[in-house]
């Protein structure tokens, strides 16, 4: 008989690197409170004022780098010592990585990659450098930041789908869950999968999940020890 670990997957929104220092997007002080989003993450922004949208995420991608993985990062990369685990994050942050994640699919791009504007596959590593509207990418085109802004389709969802449908586990940390497809991902978990949602505000969500209120820095260590406990009493999933 072979036995198989569990396999959690963790769906993981602002709220999380929140505890972190980084700002979300629709809380009080988020940068959609701030910023219009139509002037800083669609195609159309970035072809009418490159400059402006390099400015924002120039600035994002340094206070990421500022930025370190804080106690719901730590712990989710702890559960890998007793199950399979896959991040999904929305975040375009690399604090999952940084805290010791291994299998992290950005649903929304990431910080410190840049793309070329005319092919989506080619992607360059540039950590925490500032870009400048007169970057190019390898064909030629104008280099832009490896994020998926509004109205593009988002190329790891399929892949995404695929892990949310195999897991025993769902995890939900930090997400308003106003954002689509993403957002959708909660409604493809098996129905005997364990499903649980922690963020500080009850959002609109299925009523599977169940919600644990508070900050993620709080909550997630303590579901993960619960759960870690468990996976030491009976270590393995027999099949
Ligand atoms: N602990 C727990 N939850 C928190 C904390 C915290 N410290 N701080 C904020 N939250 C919760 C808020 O209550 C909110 O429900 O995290 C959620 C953050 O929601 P959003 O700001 O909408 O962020 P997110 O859901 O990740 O946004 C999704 O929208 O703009 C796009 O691409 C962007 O990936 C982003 C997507």
């Amino acid at each position: 008989m072979q036995s198989k670990k569990e396999k959690i997957v963790v769906i993981s929104g602002a709220g999380i690197s929140a505890e972190s220092g980084l700002v979300t997007f629709r809380d009080a002080d988020g940068l959609w409170q701030k910023y219009a989003v139509e002037e800083l993450a669609t195609p159309e922004a970035f072809a009418a004022n490159p400059e402006l949208v390099h400015r924002f995420y120039n600035a994002r991608r340094k206070q990421a780098a500022a930025a370190s993985p804080n106690a719901a990062h730590l712990a989710i990369a702890s559960l890998e010592q007793h199950y399979q685990v896959v991040v999904i994050t929305q975040n375009v942050d690399d604090l999952h990585e940084r805290a010791g994640s291994t299998q992290v699919i950005h649903l929304h791009g990431k910080l410190c990659e840049a793309r070329s504007s005319l092919n989506p596959e080619l992607v360059e590593y540039i950590g925490d450098v500032e870009l400048t509207e007169h970057d190019t990418a390898a064909d030629g085109s104008a280099l832009r930041p490896n994020i998926v802004w509004f109205g593009e389709e988002v190329p790891a969802m399929i892949t995404a789908i695929e892990e949310v449908e195999s897991a025993d586990k769902i995890l939900v940390v930090g997400s308003s869950l106003q954002v689509y497809p993403a957002a959708s991902l909660l409604s493809y978990a098996h129905h005997k999968a364990e499903k649980v949602l922690i963020n500080l505000e009850s959002p609109d969500f299925i009523s599977e999940y169940r919600f644990l209120q508070g900050k993620t820095a709080t909550e997630v260590p303590k579901l993960v020890a619960s759960w870690l406990g468990m996976a030491a009493i009976n270590p393995t999933k027999f099949v």
